[in-house]
């Protein structure tokens, strides 16, 4: 039988912290199949709509979002951790699973308008993603849609995120 996305991807218990069970996608990544497999079932729901930029969460999302710019031939993103931007750049700090931290976008990388697919690897507290959102739509960009390759529902993000009026894509939980 074929294999899914989700059948790529181990699960670490207690990494970083006791008591996380870490979704491990370098597994995924590694897998020429589950790699076509993940990128190609993250694209589905936006065949046939603009999109102008692609947007990654640092740092699984620079991977996927990168081979989904790709695909898609349009430009790609990066949200990084504060002070690794070298430009100037606006900022968000916000609360995840293990830890507090601020990520940031460079001022001049989204123009108003724009239609943006935000992508990352994993949906847990949506922390990081409400963030993006928020760094996207102060420079004026227009989420078409969040995607991810793992929501973890029990956790709240996606009910975050749709309740702040966005379009969630996950492929398995
Ligand atoms: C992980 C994951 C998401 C985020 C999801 O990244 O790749 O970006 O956590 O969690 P949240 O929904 O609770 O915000 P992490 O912060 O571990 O950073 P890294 O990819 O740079 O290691
Ligand atoms: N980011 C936040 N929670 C995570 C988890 N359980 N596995 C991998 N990345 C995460």
């Amino acid at each position: 039988m074929s294999k899914n996305v989700k059948d790529y991807i181990r699960t670490i218990a207690d990494f970083p912290h006791e008591g996380i069970m870490f979704r491990d996608v370098t597994t995924l990544f590694a897998d020429p199949r589950g790699m076509r497999l993940a990128i190609d079932q993250l694209l589905e729901p936006y065949v046939g709509q603009r999109i102008d930029k692609v947007v990654g969460l640092e740092a699984r999302g620079f991977i996927l979002g990168g081979a989904i710019a790709h695909q898609l031939a349009v430009g790609f993103v990066p949200i990084r951790k504060k002070g690794k931007l070298p430009g100037a750049v606006i900022s968000e700090a916000y609360t995840l699973e293990y830890g507090e931290a601020v990520v940031e976008v460079h001022d001049d990388a989204i123009q108003p308008g724009e239609k943006i697919l935000l992508v990352d690897d994993l949906l847990a507290t949506g922390g990081t993603a409400s963030a993006g959102v928020k760094l996207i739509e102060r420079l004026g960009g227009k989420i078409v849609g969040c995607a991810f390759v793992i929501d973890l529902p029990e956790i709240g993000g996606r009910k975050v995120l749709e309740d702040m009026g966005y379009d969630i894509h996950a492929l398995c939980a």
